[in-house]
């Protein structure tokens, strides 16, 4: 997964667009590259390594110009290097290109180019696309672009430039996000809208297959056969302070104090008059009421939101539900078809697998509601319904805040679904006056546990201290049960991600079977055990860890006696809460302890190893 940006104005490109491309690098960071025209004369940079490898190397020899594009790349085909960084170019015509997705008939079209005497330098799919429009160029750009999308099989936005038409920049996309920014007298492209909110708050969301041309005058926006098309013009409501840090040391701290907020938020939109309803669904309720089965499907922590949302679902509108991982739910030619409602959960709403499990869907028939974050995405458009998540932008790669937006927005719809539904003894009433005390239940516990006493940091320092002792050698366990258990999943993938530190999630129940035998002093066993109704087994659980010898952290309701038992090597107290409603704040020290541990071993916390915010490959 890449960023792609675009820029045509008075502005110096190359200021745009490497201010665009560091507010991009959360979609991949092993190498970037501008393109800048000036003159009918076409610049090229480009560098292995993150962004800053490349501002420094424009510094020494920088790049004029009012047109542009630029790119900050996860690596597809082709290893991260110069040769293989973005913007590729068919230097004879000059055209060059920036693109983001995966083109998988890239071989074959590419041996085809061969033969006609295209010479290739780099590994990537993106270079067929130049030296395609190159192959199809005869006068008219757009119409080489147009011709060049009716070849490619699979994803791309691209942002395309013609050495001598400097002013100008050609976009198009499939199945990867393209947005248009409109300014005064200049124009955007870009791949997400952080990239160029400083310049404009007015968007233009591409859909697939249609391509837009811009000017410093104006844009157009065509077809793929070539017909003008109206686009709305959107305006963004939030601002770029909000993509930015806060003032936090990392996105992912920043992300994780904003969630208070944005449940806050959440909910008064999404409750009126005691009432549960969302704008946006366009599902109607007599179509939902005819649901006889509901499947989940998401990836990773959207996965784990899924869990939870299972949860809740079977035991308020009391039909069957059940979550699949994208990847596999895509394969399994599952059993599903009119009266199934298919829930795709998505923050980037750009997923690959789960875009390919809401095709498997509908495909067989069922309904399907995204559960998306970002607005105009690709899930979110092509779903049968969207409910918007609202937790604004996700920067850092391990996501929080939509994870608990993911969940609180499933809490939401399970009540609106039980109330078309008329299930007898759901109480909504209740429940909405339950969830609305959970803002302030999770801000008070953030205070305590960050700003006055930093105890999960404490915390974070000794296992450090513990695992360099052992010379590198100690692990997580989390255990959890019913409701909390997709928590133990979502706080060892935290884990894992920004600390790489391993870690497995389990449910309690499951030790017996197995996972004990791992118990000596090694293992930091993280139990959930907040007031529940399978409390007791957490207990015994616990029991059975320490007789072995092992070291128990503990998220426990505040006040529970058990918190003073100096047999417990570590304790973390949440305030009581409904039951059902823990995961939203048990799943807070869980992402504290990661971000600590990951501080403690000073890794890149935002942008961790090997991962991008959002695998729109498969
Ligand atoms: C979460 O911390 C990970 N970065 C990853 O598991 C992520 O949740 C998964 O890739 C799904 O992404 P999506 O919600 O954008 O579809």
């Amino acid at each position: 997964m890449c960023g792609i940006i675009g820029y045509t104005g008075p502005r110096k490109a190359t200021e745009v667009l490497l201010s665009g491309l560091s507010r991009l690098e959360y979609r991949g960071y092993d190498s970037a590259g501008i393109a800048v025209i000036k003159g009918k004369k076409l610049q090229v940079t480009r560098k292995q390594g993150k962004l800053s490898v490349l501002i420094e190397e424009l510094k020494h020899s920088p790049v004029g110009g009012h047109t542009g594009i630029g790119h900050t790349r996860w690596a597809t085909h082709g290893a991260p290097n110069d040769t293989n960084a973005h913007p590729h170019t068919n230097h004879e015509k000059g055209i060059t290109v920036v693109h983001n997705g995966i083109i998988e008939n890239y071989s074959d079209l590419k041996k085809e180019l061969i033969k006609k005497g295209y010479v290739f330098l780099s590994e990537t799919d993106t270079e067929v696309i130049a030296h395609l429009i190159a192959d199809n160029y005869d006068g008219d750009l757009l119409k080489a672009v147009r011709d060049t999308l009716r070849e490619l099989e699979g994803s791309f936005a691209i942002a395309v430039m013609r050495r001598e038409e400097e002013g100008r920049v050609v976009g198009a996309r499939r199945d990867s996000p393209l947005i248009a920014g409109i300014g005064k007298g200049e124009r955007f492209l870009a791949s997400d809208v952080p990239a160029i909110l400083e310049y404009t708050k007015e968007i233009i969301y591409l859909d697939n297959d249609e391509i837009i041309n811009i000017t410093p005058q104006g844009h157009s926006v065509h077809d793929k056969n070539g017909s003008p098309l109206k686009k709305k013009i959107s305006r963004i409501t939030w601002d770029i302070t909000q993509a930015e840090k806060g003032g936090y040391k990392h996105f992912m701290l920043k992300e994780i104090f904003e969630q208070p907020d944005i449940l806050r938020r959440l909910i008064s939109k999404r409750v009126r008059k005691g009432r549960i309803f969302f704008e946006e669904l366009s599902i109607s309720p007599k179509d939902l009421a005819k649901i006889k089965d509901i499947a989940i499907v998401a990836c990773g922590t959207a996965y784990h939101a899924g869990m939870v949302g299972k949860y809740i679902l079977e035991k308020e509108v009391k039909v069957p539900a059940w979550v699949d991982q994208a990847s596999e739910f895509r394969y399994r030619d599952p059993v599903i078809g009119k009266d199934t409602l298919v829930i795709v959960i998505s923050q980037s709403g750009e997923t690959a697998d789960t875009l390919a499990g809401l095709r498997e869907a509908k495909k067989k028939g069922a309904t399907v509601l995204a559960v998306c974050n970002v607005l105009g995405s690709t899930i979110a458009r092509e779903a049968d319904g969207i409910i918007y998540t609202l937790a604004g932008p996700e920067i850092a790669v391990a996501s929080t805040k939509a994870y608990t937006a993911q969940i609180a927005t499933l809490f939401l719809f399970t009540y609106y679904l039980a109330a078309i539904k008329k299930v007898k003894g759901h109480n909504e009433k209740n429940f909405i006056n339950e969830i609305k005390k959970i803002p302030e239940k999770a801000e008070s516990f953030l205070n305590a546990y960050h700003t006055k006493k930093n105890v999960l940091g404490a915390y974070a320092a000794e296992f450090h201290n513990y695992y360099l002792s052992r010379n590198n050698k100690s692990c997580f366990l989390y255990l959890a049960r019913n409701i909390n258990y997709p928590n133990a999943l979502e706080g060892a993938l935290k884990l894992k991600e920004v600390s790489y530190i391993s870690a497995e999630g389990y449910p309690a129940g499951e030790m017996k079977h197995g996972p004990i035998a791992l118990i000596d002093e090694n293992p930091w066993v993280v139990c959930i055990a907040v007031r529940a109704a399978t409390y007791d087994k957490m207990i015994s659980n616990i029991r059975e860890i320490k007789a072995r010898g092992g070291i128990v952290m503990t998220v426990m309701t505040e006040g529970d006696e058990l918190a003073k038992d100096k047999s417990i090597n570590y304790v973390i107290e949440v305030p009581d809460v409904r039951e059902e409603l823990s995961p939203l704040l048990v799943v807070l020290p869980l992402q504290l302890l990661a971000y600590y541990v990951a501080r403690e071993f000073g890794y890149d916390i935002d942008k961790p190893r090997n991962l991008a915010k959002s695998v729109t490959v498969e």
